[in-house]
């Protein structure tokens, strides 16, 4: 029997030297100490020995447990103290002082921007945003705005055809500009109307410094009882002020496009020379920022609107053009290169 407890000690103390964690720690606490344990055996049988044996054997079974016990709260203690200093050295290889880096935050592009912009102001007139489709057909884009084929305007207006025919075999077109949207909403609205119309155009045209296949445009329209130019000049003036600031000066000059009668162009004095003539505004002093004019009768009418009891002004408008005068941007590939180094300035 003590050889047996003598053996015991041998085999539990080598095993606790091995267990590395407190999952191990627990298993062999079980083993060695718990109810159905070895020691636990030979201690419950104690009763069944001879006195002599009894003595000898119980105080030995007695010993072994005091000092596996203590073994094991030592055992504890070691781990214990083994994970805080991994921990520590770990602390020492990965400074938590080091400020972290900053994740790339988005921005809105330029020329959402400025499209936002532009709304705000117009908005804050008590126009509605409104946006059409950029496939069109050709009705709304040509057609219904006076432009009907073997138009001359039509030349000046490089189309990207589609090159299928419709059901009904009316053809498809990107739309070269957003007054197609113009006169969308003189066909589905009823005045008073006073919305705005920003999107995407398109013109079949090569790429250069001032020249993209695709821009953006924003177009307006106002109908109403008793609209007039005045209406259209105060509008534009005061849409001029707020966007390039209050001390910008405009001109109006005669223009011709085939949906308004009369037509106009808005320019704003040059901001690089104020007026006097420069490269920038090719020595005139002036610089063209948008066409505007009072929509033609003939538009409303197709729209089902009487222009006998109704009149309305238009205008229309580049946008790349207005970020490129404010920044001095002289590319207007810029815009859609994708180059962070630029993109991130705004
Ligand atoms: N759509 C014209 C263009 O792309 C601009 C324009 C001129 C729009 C006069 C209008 C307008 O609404 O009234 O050149």
């Amino acid at each position: 029997m003590l050889a047996e407890l003598e053996k015991l000690k041998t085999e539990a103390l080598k095993e606790l030297a091995a267990a590395e964690d407190a999952a191990r720690l627990e298993a062999w606490r079980v083993r060695y100490l718990g109810k159905k344990s070895e020691l636990t055996r030979i201690l419950r049988g104690l009763a069944a020995l001879s006195l002599e044996e009894r003595k000898a054997v119980g105080a030995s079974a007695n010993e072994l447990k005091a000092e596996i016990e203590q073994s094991l709260a030592e055992r504890q203690k070691a781990l214990v103290q083994a994970q805080t200093e991994r921990l520590h050295r770990a602390a020492e290889e990965f400074d938590i002082t080091l400020p972290g880096r900053k994740p790339l935050s988005g921005r809105l592009h330029p020329i959402t921007q400025t499209i936002h912009e532009i709304c705000d102001i117009f908005t804050a007139m008590g126009f509605q945003v409104v946006e059409g489709p950029e496939v069109e057909w050709d009705y709304y884009n040509f057609e219904a705005l006076n432009i009907p084929e073997e138009h001359p305007a039509r030349d000046t207006m490089s189309t990207s055809w589609l090159d299928f025919k419709t059901e009904a075999g009316r053809p498809m077109l990107l739309r070269t500009h957003t007054t197609a949207v113009t006169a969308r909403c003189v066909e589905t609205m009823r005045p008073p109307i006073r919305v705005i119309e920003p999107g995407r155009v398109y013109r079949y045209e090569a790429t250069d410094a001032t020249h993209s296949f695709m821009f953006h445009q924003i177009d307006g329209v106002a109908v109403d009882r008793g609209i007039t130019m005045a209406d259209l000049k105060g509008t534009l003036y005061e849409f001029a002020r707020r966007f390039f600031g209050a001390d910008c000066k405009v001109r109006f000059r005669c223009d011709f496009f085939p949906f308004v009668e009369p037509g106009v162009e808005m320019a704003i004095e040059c901001s690089v020379c104020r007026g006097a003539g420069c490269r920038l505004c090719g020595n005139t002093g002036w610089i063209e920022i948008l066409g505007a004019g009072m929509t033609h009768p003939q538009v409303l009418q197709r729209g089902g609107i009487d222009p006998e009891e109704y009149t309305s002004f238009a205008f229309g408008m580049g946008i790349e053009r207005l970020p490129m005068l404010r920044y001095g941007i002289d590319d207007i590939r810029l815009f859609y290169a994708n180059d962070l180094r630029f993109l991130r300035q705004f």
